[in-house]
């Protein structure tokens, strides 16, 4: 009998060379570079550019991809109309999943990936996966506006992906610094090995459902708490605590009732996750440039992370990205119910890189299971039981 080992932990489910983990070290690398020279030099479509191709890109192969993100930022009115009868109280992410999956009616054609030589339409995969990480930015910043009764504000194919994305949000051309941060925001969020989100990737990419079905599914996934819905429960948890000298009882009471600290721990790290240390630098720089007037959630965070390096850190519990994020994007102006949708637009080039990887060497994910039910029996008739 195989050995069953809960949530698969260690138990490598592909063989990838999308990006790579040393858990122990703090190391994250996405396509061997690292991650922190990714934050400092690169841009979000560079770094989704890398993470499908493989390699950077020249200049001139990259201004033609981004060209096609800025050409594909529109969605059809049906869309739009779609959108505008989704109840406004329901969870932006139920939203996302709902909108990227209806782009599948208005975009058929994944039957070419069952052809002869399956997966190898190249033209359709790429097209969709511009299709699809274009539209992600544009279907959140629409949400914001629909679900408080306006009409949305159109995208503009004169600026680049973050700094769209905050336009569109906001009605406003963003702080640069500010679209700087999302920007570095989108490239740490872009990719993170075999996560939940990405294995439901691999699993229904396999079945060579379309697309946009695929990433819907990946959506389902990341909205979980555990997953990425835990930095909407990070600023929750800052609020309810309030103050820095509130942190220390608070933390100690959920850990005495086996409750878990929003944002802390990782199945991968041992050590604190090297994207949080990249967004507390930015925070720094943040709050540097702002004189120190900054959203004072920040203190309580500090506080927390002292208090649980202290009480968990021998647990090899630290800081995760979901510990930061939250409290930059609300100095955006961006409500707590939408990081994860943020999260999502980020990783759907992950995603997709990960469909495309798993499309070039196929086999339907089929794994066996260990039966721990009743043996067989005969069926009872109902009077008689
Ligand atoms: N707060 C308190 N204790 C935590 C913790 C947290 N956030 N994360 C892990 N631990 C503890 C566990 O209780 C366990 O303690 P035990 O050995 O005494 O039972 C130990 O650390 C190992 O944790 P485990 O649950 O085995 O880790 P996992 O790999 O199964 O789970 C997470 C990883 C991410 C699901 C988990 O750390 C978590 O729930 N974190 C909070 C949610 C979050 O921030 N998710 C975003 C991830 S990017």
């Amino acid at each position: 009998m195989s050995e069953y080992l809960p949530g698969l932990a260690g138990v490598p489910a592909t063989q990838s060379n999308i990006s790579d983990i040393d858990g122990e070290k703090g190391i994250l690398s996405y396509r061997g570079y690292p991650i922190e020279e990714l934050a400092k030099h690169s841009t979000f479509e560079e770094t989704t550019l890398l993470l499908l191709d493989g390699r950077l890109p020249t200049a001139a192969v990259l201004e033609d991809f981004d060209q096609q993100l800025r050409d594909n930022r529109r969605v059809k009115y049906h869309i739009r109309n779609l959108m505008k009868t989704l109840p406004e109280t329901g969870h932006p992410m139920e939203m996302l999943q709902t909108a990227v999956a209806s782009l599948g009616m208005f975009y058929p054609g994944n039957e070419c990936l069952t052809g002869a030589d399956s997966c190898q339409d190249l033209d359709y995969i790429h097209n969709m996966t511009v299709k699809i990480i274009a539209r992600m930015g544009t279907f959140v910043a629409m949400w914001e506006h629909i679900r408080n009764g306006y009409d949305p504000i159109p995208p503009r194919d004169d600026l680049p992906y973050a700094e769209n994305f905050l336009y569109m949000l906001n009605g406003e051309e963003p702080d640069p610094l500010l679209a700087r941060i999302m920007d570095v925001c989108l490239i740490l969020h872009a990719e993170h090995t075999i996560n939940a989100s990405t294995f439901s990737v691999l699993v229904n990419g396999s079945t060579l459902a379309s697309p946009m079905s695929v990433i819907a599914a990946a959506i389902c996934a990341l909205s979980g708490p555990l997953h990425g819905g835990a930095n909407q429960k990070v600023l929750e948890m800052l609020e309810k605590i309030g103050t820095p000298n509130k942190a220390e009882e608070y933390v100690d009471k959920r850990l005495a009732n086996k409750e878990v600290i929003w944002g802390m721990g990782h199945r991968e790290y041992k050590t604190k996750d090297p994207r949080a240390k990249i967004l507390q630098g930015l925070m720094d720089k943040f709050m540097a440039e702002r004189g120190g007037n900054i959203n004072p959630l920040f203190e309580v965070a500090k506080e927390v992370e002292r208090v649980c390096e202290d009480r968990l850190s021998k647990k090899g519990v630290y800081a995760n990205v979901d510990f930061y994020s939250g409290i930059l994007y609300t100095e955006m102006g961006i409500p707590a119910d939408q990081f994860t949708t943020i999260f999502a637009i980020a990783r759907s080039a992950g995603w997709l890189a990960h469909w495309r990887e798993q499309l070039a060497d196929n086999r339907i994910f089929r794994p066996t299971q260990v039966y721990a039910g009743e043996p067989q029996r005969s069926y009872v008739p109902i009077d008689k039981r």
